[in-house]
């Protein structure tokens, strides 16, 4: 095992101690004085057991376990705080939006006919339609606030500077694409304020020098409004956007993991004492 690579933690170690062996601390016997295990104990045991066992399967049909320990157990720098949680907090965030997703997607249909009526039955006759709706609605403001916040973080800590720049390339894009999450997002519901919102947004794409016309019409799917916008909207929120960005966090992290975690600005390097010969 690399000297990098932290042990496992104990309870995972396989081989627990069996029922009733004499060195195992902690075991309490089952009270009658004759050193048997009592029934707590050995249902304790078997589910250590049975743990250690599957994760013994997985990690000798994968190798996974030296990757998964030296990224659970990798050195962060003194002086870590609250605010190293906000890239963590984005992350739940999006997972937190792709399970109501997943749930909005068995009821909405992405049809101008019946999307808004769709998004209705959720909102007033699914079971607990409409607090899946809601955290969805909100949840998608406290992604971007949330993504903004560890934007401000990485960089106040100057954690773009090398051997990072690619991370925060990577942040860029993540941002970007949340944002589009947002935009595609907002026309689903096919009400009176997301239909012109969208029209707004799509008209301000329009003006982008060179590509905006071409951005206008790959948005709209044609020169107009309608049944071939909500449908093209409906597969970049729904597939192609969420899948790049669930790529990219993976990028990003096995970035972080790789190249370790920034200190804070305000901790000085420690300072070595020189020998002779270094002076
Ligand atoms: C979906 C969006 C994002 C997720 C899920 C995410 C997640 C994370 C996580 C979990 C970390 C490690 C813990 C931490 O430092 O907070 C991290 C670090 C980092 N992130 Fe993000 N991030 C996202 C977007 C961004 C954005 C928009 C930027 C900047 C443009 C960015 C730049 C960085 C950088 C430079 C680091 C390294 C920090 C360091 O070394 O101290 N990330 N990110």
């Amino acid at each position: 095992m690399s000297k990098l690579t932290p042990p496992l933690p104990k309870f995972l170690r396989p081989t627990p101690p069996r029922p009733g062996d004499k060195d195992d601390p902690g075991r309490n016997g089952d009270g009658n004085g004759n050193g048997k295990p009592s029934r707590g104990e050995q249902l304790k045991d078997g589910a250590l057991e049975g743990t250690a066992q599957v994760v013994g399967y997985l990690d000798e049909r994968t190798g996974a376990s030296p990757f998964l320990r030296g990224f659970l157990y990798r050195k962060t720098p003194k002086g870590t705080n609250w605010f190293y949680t906000l890239g963590s907090a984005t992350m739940f965030a999006f997972v937190s939006q792709s399970v109501t997703g997943v749930f909005l997607a068995m009821y909405y249909q992405p049809d101008v006919s019946r999307a808004y009526e769709s998004a209705a039955h959720i909102t007033n006759e699914v079971f607990l339609g409409e607090l899946v709706r809601g955290m969805h609605r909100w949840g998608s403001t406290v992604m971007i606030v949330l993504i903004f916040l560890h934007l401000g973080r990485t960089f106040v800590f100057g954690a773009y500077k090398y051997p990072r720049e690619l991370n925060w390339v990577i942040g860029v894009l993540l941002l970007v694409l949340t944002l589009a999450m947002g935009f595609t997002g907002y026309l689903l519901p096919f009400d009176q304020r997301s239909f012109w919102a969208t029209v707004v947004g799509v008209n301000i794409n329009a003006s982008n020098p060179v590509i905006g016309p071409y951005l206008a019409d790959f948005l709209r799917g044609g020169a107009e409004f309608g049944g071939a916008t909500l449908s093209r909207f409906y597969a970049l929120h729904m597939l192609l956007i969420p899948g790049l960005i669930a790529a990219l966090i993976g990028a990003h992290l096995y970035l972080v993991a790789k190249l370790g975690t920034t200190a804070p600005p305000w901790l000085k390097a420690e300072k070595k004492e020189l020998s002779k010969e270094e002076i």
